[in-house]
């Protein structure tokens, strides 16, 4: 700890602003460390969607009655809070789409079927989740071009020297995860950026995993396309957010047809809106967009940096603890980690942890994550996983570490 230390969170105080979190389930308190597979929502997020529908409800863009304009005004009013948000650019760069998976494909769809050409290559790497994967085999089976993958160290790093080696002259995109879901790495994205932009490359972060935990410039990281999911960072389902940097997102044709997104359409031919609206065709999820802004507005108002002290900390204190459990082994023990400690426990499958966990009020995750071919680089079918939010506490990571020692004997 330094002088200049973050401001402390008042974590009990800020927990009062959960209302799932002060639930009791199989009559315990729910600990919830599901986090990194959603996260629960603060009163403000609630209020804000209920707000809309009882107050506020009309479809936007079209009307010219009150409601739609105070609408479309709020719904507008999230793309400039999310481009602050990320530090972009411009308003313009912010569309919104279902989630990360849905902005991955948007850059598969329209820009990667157009620009790809046979022999192409499209570098990914070997944590990413089956969302920056398989939208990319598709467009490679269209195109002719070929997936390929960094591949990862024994601890769940990437192989830097590889990467340098797959960076070629053939390479076209570089799609890479900034925090893995599931072993919790950090990944040097501002450098790896950096190398591939010397050779021209395109490059994508998956962002889903670092929006809620790390601060994102995406100025700084000088990215391409940038993807994360509202449900993650304390926002509603359903809707998410790509980054695109304006000179690609003006040059992309669109991917879905639709209303809004056009500028002239007769029976013969449509020409297209500018960007953000020429990727945001047919009615938006606008309870969920304004959903969004409580939660990113709720999230500044914590404090992004203090909220990474606290996480970090926590993290730490639960890999000590977590991994001084007789027969547990943690998968994925990178030197810069967020959020995730994935593990197993000796004899005893994943899937049994997490059930008698869920016996203790634990929520954690068992499975492969989404992440297959991790689970195959580390040689296990699946993991436990625990993930941390700033709403988490010492006492939880007590009780997730008391409830492992019942696994251990439960299955002795
Ligand atoms: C690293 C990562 N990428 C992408 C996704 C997909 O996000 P969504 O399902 O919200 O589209 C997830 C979800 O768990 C994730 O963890």
């Amino acid at each position: 700890m330094t002088a200049t230390a973050t401001p402390a969170l008042d974590v009990e105080r800020l927990r009062k602003d959960f209302p799932i979190l002060s639930q009791r389930v199989r009559g315990k308190p729910l600990v919830y460390l599901d986090n990194a597979a959603t996260s629960q929502k603060p009163r403000a997020v609630i209020d804000a969607v209920t707000r809309f529908y009882s107050a506020e409800n009309a479809n936007i863009h079209r009307g010219v009655h009150y409601l739609s304009e105070r609408a479309t005004l709020a719904y507008d009013a999230v793309r400039a809070q999310v481009a602050a948000f990320i530090n972009a650019a411009a308003p313009s760069e912010i569309v919104f789409t279902r989630g990360t998976t849905e902005g991955i494909n948007l850059v598969a769809n329209s820009w990667a079927r157009g620009a790809l050409r046979p022999g192409d290559e499209i570098l990914l790497t070997g944590m990413e989740h089956h969302s920056n994967i398989v939208p990319w085999q598709l467009v490679a089976a269209q195109t002719g071009a070929v997936v390929r993958a960094v591949p990862l160290t024994d601890t769940g790093e990437l192989d830097l020297n590889a990467f340098d080696q797959l960076l070629t002259d053939r390479t076209r995109l570089l799609a890479v995860v900034h925090l893995s879901n599931a072993l919790g790495t950090i990944n040097p994205v501002r450098w790896m950026i950096a190398r591939a932009r010397e050779r021209g490359i395109v490059t994508l972060v998956d962002g889903a995993q670092s929006a809620p935990h790390l601060p994102i410039d995406v100025q700084a990281l000088d990215c391409d396309f940038f993807a994360f999911s509202g449900h993650k960072v304390l926002g509603p389902t359903g809707v998410g957010v790509l980054y695109g940097r304006s000179s690609l997102l003006t040059a992309m044709p669109p991917w879905q047809g639709g209303g809004d997104m056009i500028e002239t359409v007769t029976l013969e031919r449509s020409t297209w809106a500018a960007p953000p609206a020429r990727f945001e065709a047919g009615t938006p999820m606008i309870a969920e967009v304004i959903g969004l802004g409580a939660a990113l507005a709720y999230v500044e108002s914590v404090g992004r940096v203090a909220i990474g002290a606290w996480e970090e900390e926590l993290l730490a204190y639960a890999t000590e603890q977590v991994g001084e459990v007789e027969g547990v082994r943690l998968v994925g023990t990178a030197r810069e980690k967020a959020s995730v400690l994935s593990f197993v426990v000796d004899g005893v499958h994943p899937h049994d942890v997490g059930a008698v966990l869920d016996d203790e009020g634990v929520a954690i995750r068992a499975g492969h994550h989404c992440a297959q071919p991790v689970m195959q680089r580390f040689g296990v079918p699946a993991t436990a996983r625990a993930s941390f939010a700033f709403y988490n506490t010492r006492a939880e990571v007590g009780t997730l570490v008391r409830g492992l020692r019942r696994v251990r004997s439960v299955f002795a």
